[in-house]
């Protein structure tokens, strides 16, 4: 068991205004080994060895490596094994989705849920739709196959080096592990990462366009994977084939979200009296999800043999979110001078190209809405060239705690574990 409250207590730039100091105290708990016939034994007494031990403020954490049963997955013998997970800020938004989707999912079963100060307290408590789960929300982390981690940015670093050592497979839906250059930490989100090692064998999540890097992880001791923002997936996918072509000459996203995608936290310029027949941009001139688009946009337009400005612009993604009056969705609509002229007929044969099979990416001929994607794992994306103005119109449309979100953390969670991508994602969007 892994004392999760004493560990994030420490966490003080994250700290609620006002909220009481907590005191810190020493965790006597230990992960258990988990043995594998065929692997080395760890070394250690009792076949155990320390892993890490990190010392932030009064806290120390040791934690002890457990054997993994690699690979990862229920085993050829096992086909109603299922794999036991635990779900850390369980008690945010993200954290309802996951549990929402995780409770349906075949080959899963959770293990526990986790929350700040909690003590089993049912989830109902919290999240009222989820009562007739029965399950209750604990402030330690179970012994568990994978943990999902829903917490602010910065959180997770802390405590993910200890998880992963355990052998569990790591799935952040924080910013913490989407980023591979730690300078863009400190710059993007105010704090320097404490484990800039583990950046360079994280894997950005986006199954779509990091299939085959999430299916090595299946072998691999240590499991870290960094969902994609919200914001970023319903972009990433909108343009992935124009940087993947070398043809994004320049490039302006603009974007919608509904209020949900910051957070339940109560905050003042999100009550209904603010929000409500309103829109509004924000992160003028600088929100956190550049990083993440510039850097993948750059990787794509390197791995389609072109230079990384001919994936993102010469100068760079110019992003303008805005907040909407409703509760769940997003709409990047990507507006792109190409590097050459490019015809619809090109456009077309480019995003079949890059996307027939998926099983969520889904091209449509009118111009997408939130609506048609509410609820479930879905991108619809709708590309035009505007003969006009020599433009390329990409709107990519995502529910943004589905696909941007738990969804797409569980379609990571099974590329990982060598399950079918669609396995509890298969609900049809919801409407009107
Ligand atoms: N909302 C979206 O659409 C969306 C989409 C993609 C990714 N994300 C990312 O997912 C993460 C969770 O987002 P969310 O929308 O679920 O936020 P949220 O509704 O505010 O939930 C945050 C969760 O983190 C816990 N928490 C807050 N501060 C903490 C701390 N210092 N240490 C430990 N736990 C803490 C909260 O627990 P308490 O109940 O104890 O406060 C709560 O369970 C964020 O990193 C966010 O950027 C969100």
């Amino acid at each position: 068991m892994h004392d999760y409250a004493w560990v994030l207590y420490s966490h003080a730039r994250n700290e609620k205004p006002g909220s009481p100091a907590r005191p810190a105290r020493p965790s006597r708990t230990r992960v258990a080994a988990r043995e594998r016939p065929g692997l080395p034994r760890p070394r250690g007494r009792a076949g155990r060895a320390p892993v890490s031990t990190t010392t932030g403020g009064s806290v120390r954490v040791a934690l002890e490596r457990r054997a993994v049963p690699l690979p990862r997955g229920p085993r050829a013998d096992m086909q109603n094994a299922r794999i036991r997970v635990a779900i850390v800020g369980a008690t945010g938004y993200v954290g309802a989705e996951l549990v929402r989707l995780l409770t349906r999912h075949p080959h899963v079963e959770i293990v526990g849920l986790v929350g700040r100060g909690r003590s089993q307290e049912p989830i109902g408590g919290t999240h009222i739709h989820l009562d007739r789960t029965g399950l209750h929300v604990d402030a330690t982390v179970p012994d568990a196959d994978a943990v999902f981690l829903a917490l602010p940015h910065g959180a997770a670093a802390e405590i993910v080096p200890e998880l992963a050592a355990t052998g569990a497979a790591i799935i952040d839906l924080g910013p913490d592990f989407r980023l591979r250059d730690a300078a863009d930490y400190p710059r993007w989100y105010g704090f320097e990462h404490p484990r800039p090692g583990l950046l360079a064998r994280a894997v950005y999540g986006l199954p779509e366009l990091h299939r085959g890097e999430l299916a090595v992880l299946r072998d691999e001791r240590t499991a870290i994977v960094g969902a994609p923002g919200c914001y970023p997936t319903a972009t990433l996918l909108a343009l992935a084939p124009l940087a993947r072509a070398g043809l994004i000459g320049d490039l302006v996203v603009d974007a919608k979200s509904g209020v949900s995608g910051a957070g339940r936290e109560p905050k003042q310029d999100l009550m209904f009296g603010e929000v409500n027949e309103s829109v509004k941009a924000y992160g003028v001139g600088g929100h956190r999800h550049v990083a993440e688009m510039e850097q993948e946009l750059a990787a794509l337009a390197v791995a389609g043999g072109h230079g990384a400005a001919a994936g993102l612009g010469s100068d760079g993604v110019d992003f303008l979110p805005h907040l909407v009056p409703m509760t769940r969705g997003i709409l990047a609509a990507c507006h792109v001078r190409p590097t050459r002229s490019v015809g619809q007929r090109e456009l077309d044969a480019l995003y079949v190209d890059a996307y027939e099979g998926e099983p969520f990416v889904h091209l449509v001929t009118q111009p997408p809405a939130t609506k048609h994607v509410l609820g479930s794992n879905g991108c619809r994306i709708h590309v035009r060239a505007d003969e006009r103005t020599g433009r390329v119109l990409a709107i990519g449309v995502i529910d943004n705690l589905v696909k941007g979100a738990a969804g797409q953390a569980v379609q990571a969670f099974n590329a990982v574990h060598g399950l079918p991508e669609t396995a509890g994602l298969e609900q049809l969007p919801l409407a009107p």
